[in-house]
């Protein structure tokens, strides 16, 4: 996987998924049956467990931490709940320049050391020979939660703050930028080899609007993040926004399969490192059909320097374990 994202050649194609510990996992399941998920969270060594569980269960090639993408939003002052059934809900959405007195830049993020106890945790119990990965969410798609107040489809208020309130939108997003570099630097000396800044809400967005609102905070993310620890950045759902993701800064790029790869290095450039791009549906299929395309997809990537293999979102909590464990080592056995 390191040397992937260096792009050195490689003897096989490195492999791990995005929500690899989950709940199509019998395991997880059961640690779920004794506490809540936030309560999960705070508890570094089960996080490590958890995901060692499955990194050993199925095979992959990088541990990316037990943790959640909002709980950086609790430290900066939102009220997260994570309620049976309906996702996450932060009580107070950042709606107007008054609810901003509410909420702080993270100077210090000693809020979150039992994130970055999990990181250490991780590192303890993962085989040498794989990388934990640390991550955040990027700007948009946590001021998307923080003013919608959970997960949307249209996120409306995030738009009409963003078009309305362009002053407090930018100071928002500047807020957030600032405190997630701190949160992954924090991660990277806690032994995180990777990072991953997931932008999972993105592609609600246009191209010019991307450009205006959000491009120049990812990318004070990406700078402010140490130099020298690789940096993926996942932004999904609109791949004509794939050639704004390439000016974000020098990093992987995770690709959904919306697009197919060929297409996005020809957009990207060739020298890019590239991370997917496996429907997540796939694997509720037949196991010919998932080995099948698997196939497609190393044939198409054979040869280029700088290739990850993930699916192009998270595993689904209905995909069978058995089908997970058949992409991985068919991902393994490539395609010679
Ligand atoms: O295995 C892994 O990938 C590591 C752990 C991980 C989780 N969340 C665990 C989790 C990671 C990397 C995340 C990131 C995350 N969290 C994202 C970005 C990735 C993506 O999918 O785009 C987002 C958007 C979140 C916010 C979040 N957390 C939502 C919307 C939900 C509810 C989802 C649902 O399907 O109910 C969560 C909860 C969550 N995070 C679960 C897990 C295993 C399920 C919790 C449970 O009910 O047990």
């Amino acid at each position: 996987m390191m040397k992937a994202m260096r792009r050195e050649p490689v003897d096989r194609t490195p492999v791990w998924l995005m929500r690899q510990a989950g709940r199509y996992m019998a395991e997880y399941r059961a640690v779920r049956e004794r506490m809540s998920f936030l309560e999960l969270c705070r508890n570094p060594k089960l996080c490590a467990e958890v995901m060692q569980t499955a990194v050993e269960k199925i095979g992959v090639d990088a541990a990316i931490i037990f943790s959640d993408l909002l709980l950086i939003l609790e430290a900066m002052g939102f009220n997260l709940e994570f309620s049976a059934g309906d996702g996450p809900v932060l009580h107070n959405p950042l709606r107007t320049a008054t609810d901003l007195k509410v909420i702080h830049e993270l100077m210090d993020v000693s809020s979150l050391d039992y994130v970055f106890e999990t990181v250490s945790e991780t590192r303890k119990v993962i085989s040498r020979d794989k990388p934990v990965i640390g991550f955040a969410g990027a700007p948009f798609t946590l001021a998307g939660y923080a003013i919608e107040g959970g997960g949307s489809r249209s996120f409306l208020h995030t738009k009409k703050l963003m078009y309305t309130r362009p002053d407090v939108w930018h100071e928002f997003m500047e807020r957030i930028a600032r405190s997630a570099a701190r949160y992954l630097n924090a991660q990277i000396d806690a032994g995180a080899s990777i990072v991953q800044v997931f932008d999972s809400w993105v592609g609600c967005l246009g191209v010019e609007d991307y450009r205006r609102f959000v491009l120049p905070h990812t990318r004070l993310l990406m700078e402010l993040v140490t130099t020298g620890t690789p940096i993926i950045y996942f932004g999904t759902g609109n791949p004509a926004l794939l050639g704004e993701f390439a000016k974000v800064g020098d990093c992987a790029l995770g690709i959904d399969w919306r697009t197919s790869l060929t297409s996005a290095w020809k957009t990207v450039g060739d020298d890019r490192v590239l991370q997917g791009n496996l429907d997540p549906a796939v694997l509720l299929a037949s196991p010919d059909f998932i080995r099948q395309e698997v196939r497609r997809i190393l044939t198409e990537t054979k040869g280029h320097p700088g290739f990850i293999f993930n699916l192009g979102h998270g595993v689904l909590k209905e995909t069978p374990v058995e089908n997970v464990r058949i992409l991985v080592d068919a991902v393994h056995e490539g395609i010679s």
